[in-house]
């Protein structure tokens, strides 16, 4: 963790009024692109549930996390996917972001998650609204959301209220 903390806080590139007013915006392109760094992370983001059977990654950034801890564990990954991405039939749940809403979808046929053991992934927590949605569409498939972990916790946002009750890990709070 400490190693892992040590590239975010270092190499996060922050950037204000992005992608609207109001809006501090945090790209970890930096650290994701640092050797070091990206693999400290995936490490850590792994440790958090070392016993499930399926990785998923939330659009877009949590898609690197996703496929990099799934090749640590040797699990399989999910893409969850923005709206309108994946043909039919899908599972959908809307959600607000920090900055207004969309929704986010996976397949409803195809990959079989009833019972399935999930490590839900995604790069920044802000309001939260996100994380729940992707956690949300899991349960409804029948599949037990066993840890989510993001990257980065924006703490002052609240979103870790509007978790379930998996455990949520963040490798850097702020
Ligand atoms: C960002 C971030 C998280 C989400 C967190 O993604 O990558 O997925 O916002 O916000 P929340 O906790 O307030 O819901 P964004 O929606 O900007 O999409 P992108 O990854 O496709 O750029």
């Amino acid at each position: 963790v400490a190693r892992a903390g040590e590239a975010v806080r270092r190499l996060t590139r922050w950037h204000d009024d992005f992608p609207t007013p109001g809006v501090r915006f945090a790209d970890l392109t930096p650290v994701f692109a640092d050797a070091e760094g990206f693999h400290a992370v995936i490490d850590c983001l792994g440790a958090c549930a070392p016993d499930a059977d399926l990785v998923a990654g939330v659009d877009a950034r949590g898609f690197l996390l996703g496929a990099g801890v799934a090749a640590s564990l040797g699990t399989g990954v999910v893409a969850v996917r923005k709206a309108g991405k994946l043909p039919p039939p899908v599972l959908s749940r809307e959600y607000t972001l920090e900055y207004g809403s969309a929704a986010l979808e996976i397949p409803a046929d195809g990959i079989d998650l009833k019972g399935r053991r999930v490590l839900l992934l995604d790069d920044v927590l802000a309001t939260g609204g996100t994380l729940a949605a992707a956690a949300g569409l899991f349960a409804a498939a029948g599949a037990e959301v066993v840890a989510a972990a993001v990257v980065l916790e924006l703490s002052a946002l609240g979103g870790r209220a509007h978790q379930g009750d998996y455990s949520l890990t963040s490798i850097v709070q702020l």
